[in-house]
């Protein structure tokens, strides 16, 4: 028995309502209320619903015989339940094994997000190819001729690796159950559609009944399922957020296209920490794990130059070393301007107007322009130190010595604040051979500065690192 209603649903976050309004009621949301036509099915599909009153009229302290009994899972104690050894599922990508907490596991669900042309089907079918053992592969994007040029230049095993490009989850999942394999990838959930949800694919309630659809078969079969989804600017396609509450692990995958590096993000992980980071570099064929990020992203330092500085950075749980350049310079154009690539350009207003009251420097007729290298999005507060000594470095034309670095924060009245993981930050600029790094003097705690080779010099405020560096 079909039955046809309109409803309306959040772009954001999926709630469903009855009638149009201007703010979601569940996540205050404004204007995110989209109309659909939803005809559902019943017959179709399985209906696991609870009968609640027979658990609230069942006589305490007993379960009545032939009511709940053998009907699924009922209610036992935690100590009862035996944590048996869960084996995951190696994968031969470190960054990933890393990103998801130590493998794959198995039955679970993980969502990979990222804008598109970013690199996610690279990413999946370049893990397909490699991982060693039978994976379904469903696009519902590209022809098997495109998947097969794609796979031609990632190389790795093609013999294990099943294609699909199918888009009705109902065969989709038919094919998976046939096939039987460790991995199951579709890419994407937006182009699936559930023949249970009479709306176009790509729309809210598609993209919900299919994820809950792929979600009940990974749990019932055991099949690792990943999923991609594309992250669109404005959110005209039902985009990621509204899958995270199903999802076991959502993972983001970033970047800038017109560079090489790939950032893969934990958003969410049931399994894991979502500290963790993957970093790679994508080549002509197809992506590669970046182990030392540092050395890569300091690669092309000219060291003779003013207006850059080195900062300790830690990434999720990864120290790794970046350089910030600054330009300071006269403006010609009437209104000063303020550019900044890769870093908040609200903070950077901050730290302008710090260095302006507390180290005395005239920046009102200046143009300000500042670029994290490598096209790396950094939010790190112990950038601040570096971004000050590169720009006090542009403004007075004086460089910064090459094997020196920061780790630093800066308050509103020119203080340099502690920062989180120092000895992780020191370890690491040590390693890369630096000579000296700035940090605040209130970080010292429990800090040996003989375990380094690297010397340790503490500051308390920006007038001090002037002084250090410039004076
Ligand atoms: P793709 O995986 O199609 O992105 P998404 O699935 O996130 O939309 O990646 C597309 C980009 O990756 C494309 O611009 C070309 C580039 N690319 C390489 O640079 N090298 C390669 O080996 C491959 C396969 C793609
Ligand atoms: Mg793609």
């Amino acid at each position: 028995m079909a039955k046809t209603k309109i409803a309306f649903f959040c772009r954001s976050c999926g709630a469903e309502s009855p009638k149009w309004m201007g703010q979601c009621p569940s996540c205050r949301e404004w204007n995110t209320l989209i109309e659909e036509k939803v005809v559902k099915n019943k017959n179709e599909r399985l209906d696991n619903k609870t009968d609640w009153r027979s658990v609230n009229d069942s006589p305490p302290g007993g379960n009545k015989p032939g009511v709940l009994m053998g009907k699924g899972p009922r209610p036992i104690q935690l100590e009862e339940v035996v944590a048996g050894d869960v084996k995951r599922l190696e994968s031969p990508d470190r960054e990933l094994n890393r990103v998801l907490g130590g493998g794959i596991v198995p039955g679970s669900i993980v969502l990979f997000g990222g804008q598109p042309g970013i690199g996610k089907s690279t990413l999946l079918l370049q893990l397909a190819l490699k991982i060693g053992r039978k994976v379904l592969y469903v696009s519902g994007e590209e022809s098997e001729q495109q998947i097969k040029m794609r796979a031609d230049r990632l190389g790795g095993d093609k013999r294990q690796c099943y294609l699909l490009t199918e888009t009705n989850t109902s065969k989709v999942l038919q094919h998976a159950a046939d096939v039987k394999p460790e991995l199951l990838i579709i890419d994407s959930i937006q182009t699936l559609a559930s023949p249970h949800v009479d709306s176009m694919a790509g729309t809210v309630s598609q993209v919900r009944e299919c994820a809950a659809e792929l979600q009940r078969f990974a749990k019932e079969s055991g099949i690792p399922t990943f999923i991609i989804g594309h992250i669109t600017k404005e959110g005209s396609i039902a985009g990621p957020k509204l899958l995270e509450h199903i999802v076991d692990a959502v993972l983001q995958f970033e970047g800038d296209r017109n560079y090489t590096y790939r950032i893969l993000r934990t958003l969410k992980n049931r399994f894991g920490s979502t500290d963790e980071l993957g970093i790679y570099q994508m080549d002509s064929n197809g992506l590669r794990e970046v182990s030392n990020p540092s050395e890569l992203l300091l690669s092309e330092r000219d060291e003779d130059l003013s207006g850059s500085a080195v900062c300790a950075t830690v990434e999720g749980m990864r120290p790794m070393l970046v350089e910030v350049q600054g330009l300071v310079s006269a403006a010609v154009y009437g209104n000063p301007q303020r550019t900044s690539t890769g870093y908040d350009s609200k903070r950077l207003n901050m730290l302008l107007a710090v260095l302006e009251k507390r180290a005395g420097l005239p920046l009102g007729t200046q143009d300000v322009f500042l670029n994290i290298a490598g096209g790396l999005k950094v939010d790190d507060p112990a950038m601040d130190l570096s971004i000050i000594s590169a720009l006090l470095s542009s403004a007075m034309d004086v460089t910064v010595p090459p094997d020196v670095c920061f780790a630093g924060e800066i308050g509103l009245s020119g203080e340099i604040r502690a920062v989180t993981r120092i000895e992780q930050r020191i370890a690491e600029a040590d390693r890369l051979g630096f000579k000296r790094i700035y940090v605040s003097k209130y970080n010292t705690k429990g800090l040996d500065p003989d375990r380094y080779g690297i010397r340790i010099i503490t500051l308390a405020t920006v007038r001090e690192l002037y002084e250090a560096l410039f004076a």
